[in-house]
């Protein structure tokens, strides 16, 4: 075999990423209780795009065995789902439900018949609405809810599952659940949220500790973060210093407990000038220094740009009255004119750098990365998507993390967001990233440009220009 330019190791996993809520769809089917997503859709429809609620997926719940023989043929050694808690556990606590578990069952087995890895999240932002109803993250009680849920799919699936993850993008539902009123609940109160961000972490840690204890025969244990490298906006040391905070406060407020036991100092003291610390309990450190990850998924779709408050024309911003981050005004930032997002393909190299000099190299990979496109179907040639963009953008992001490897960092794979087109919370169906479009009305899957591409590189393992 002749080596090409952009060699990956021999066993890289190469694949895609979903979520419960986002593909299964049945969500009055099999037993299943109802999560924050179910709820708000019902009492706030006009918040969601197009009114279109998490009913109305691609229907995995249905059609896993069609989608698993799509991932197969189209280049999957590994894929990331998500164990629907309100479908493992109707309420959140007490009896397990024996259809979740023979529905899981029969997607695992089926994904190991075809060869291909199957990776599992236990949370991702789908809280049972019982336990939202008791205070959610807020509520420490829920943390123990949280890893008795964990253990009991660890159980459940560890025979078969060898990679687990505890939270997907654990600061999400604090910033748009507690912050910024882009989730369920919609509180914005910024002392309730970093209560919420540390029962997470201490939910994670909990969850670790159970997995830890099980010994599960060559399990591995992470949780996976949206790293958002910051980059100040000027060499301002205001501008300097706001980049500083809010890595601190988006990345490494999870980052720092997850990967090396402990919180940042610099995070404390900022949270104890604005009376922000939470509560904690005696035990708390150590409960969280002795449940380190094994594994690390990153996220990773655009960096920040970040400003001190103070320099900006009209600074408005919920918490933390000195800075402010703001990332759409600035001149020379390429961003995709799709959706909206900058696109900066070196912050994946940045991100894995980091790991490596601070976080001792640990093993990590790209969980998710992807382009979201509205309207996709004007690029349909002859039936096909014709998204050329997206493998630009997966090709130019393969490239940076490919570099950060031949300088020594331990990055073993690459994940898509997404496998096929799905519902993506309150934006719906607003922008689409999977490898396979959905006809929303019949549920057919066509793959687009993109999965014939990817095919080619995971079965060459890379690929030349
Ligand atoms: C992050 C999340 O994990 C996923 O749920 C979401 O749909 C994608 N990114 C796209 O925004």
């Amino acid at each position: 075999m002749t080596t090409q330019q952009y060699q990956f190791p021999k066993d890289f996993w190469w694949g895609s990423a979903t979520s419960a809520t986002q593909i299964e769809g049945a969500a009055d089917e099999g037993g299943r209780g109802k999560n924050i997503w179910d709820y708000w859709y019902e009492i706030e429809p006009e918040r969601f795009y197009n009114q279109v609620g998490p009913e109305y997926t691609s229907d995995f719940y249905h059609r896993y065995q069609e989608d698993i023989a799509l991932m197969k043929e189209y280049g999957h050694n590994s894929f990331r789902l998500s164990i629907s808690w309100s479908r493992l556990i109707p309420g959140g606590t007490g009896e397990v439900n024996q259809e979740a578990v023979s529905f899981y069952n029969h997607v695992i087995d089926e994904l190991i018949k075809q060869g291909i890895e199957p990776f599992v999240n236990l949370f991702h932002f789908d809280m049972p609405l019982e336990l939202q109803e008791i205070g959610g993250w807020e509520n420490r009680d829920v943390t123990d809810m949280y890893q008795q849920y964990a253990k009991t799919a660890f159980e459940l699936f560890g025979d078969r599952v060898k990679k687990w993850f505890t939270f997907n993008e654990p600061i999400v539902p604090v910033e748009g659940g507690y912050l910024y009123n882009f989730h369920y609940p919609n509180i914005v109160d910024a002392k309730r949220a970093f209560q919420v961000a540390y029962h997470t972490i201490i939910a994670h840690a909990k969850a670790v500790k159970a997995f830890k204890e099980l010994d599960i025969k060559d399990g591995k244990i992470g949780i996976i973060l949206n790293l958002t490298p910051s980059y100040p906006r000027s060499d301002h040391p205001a501008d300097k210093k706001a980049a500083h905070i809010a890595d601190l406060f988006f990345n490494r407020s999870f980052l720092d407990p997850a990967v090396l036991g402990h919180y940042p100092k610099d995070l404390i003291q900022l949270l104890a000038e604005y009376s922000h610390l939470p509560h904690t309990k005696d035990g708390d450190a150590a409960l969280i220094k002795e449940n380190t990850i094994d594994l690390l998924g990153v996220n990773y779709y655009q960096p920040r740009r970040v400003k001190a408050k103070e320099h900006l024309p009209n600074p408005h911003g919920p918490f933390m009255p000195d800075w402010f981050f703001d990332n759409y005004e600035m001149p020379g930032r390429r961003m995709n004119e799709y959706r909206g997002w900058e696109i900066y393909e070196k912050g994946i190299y940045d991100i894995m750098i980091n790991l490596k000099d601070n976080y001792h190299n640990i093993d990590s990979f790209i969980s998710e990365n992807g382009m979201g496109v509205q309207n996709e179907e004007r690029f349909i040639v002859d039936g096909q998507i014709q998204d050329d963009y997206r493998i630009t953008f997966i090709r130019d992001h393969l490239k940076w993390l490919h570099q950060a490897m031949e300088e020594g960092c331990h990055a073993r794979g690459y994940h898509l967001w997404t496998t096929m087109d799905n519902w993506s919370w309150a934006n719906a169906y607003k922008n689409r990233y999977g490898f396979f479009s959905v006809n929303l009305e019949t549920k057919e899957r066509t793959p687009k440009k993109s999965a014939h591409w990817f095919k080619r590189i995971s079965e060459e393992n890379g690929f030349d220009e």
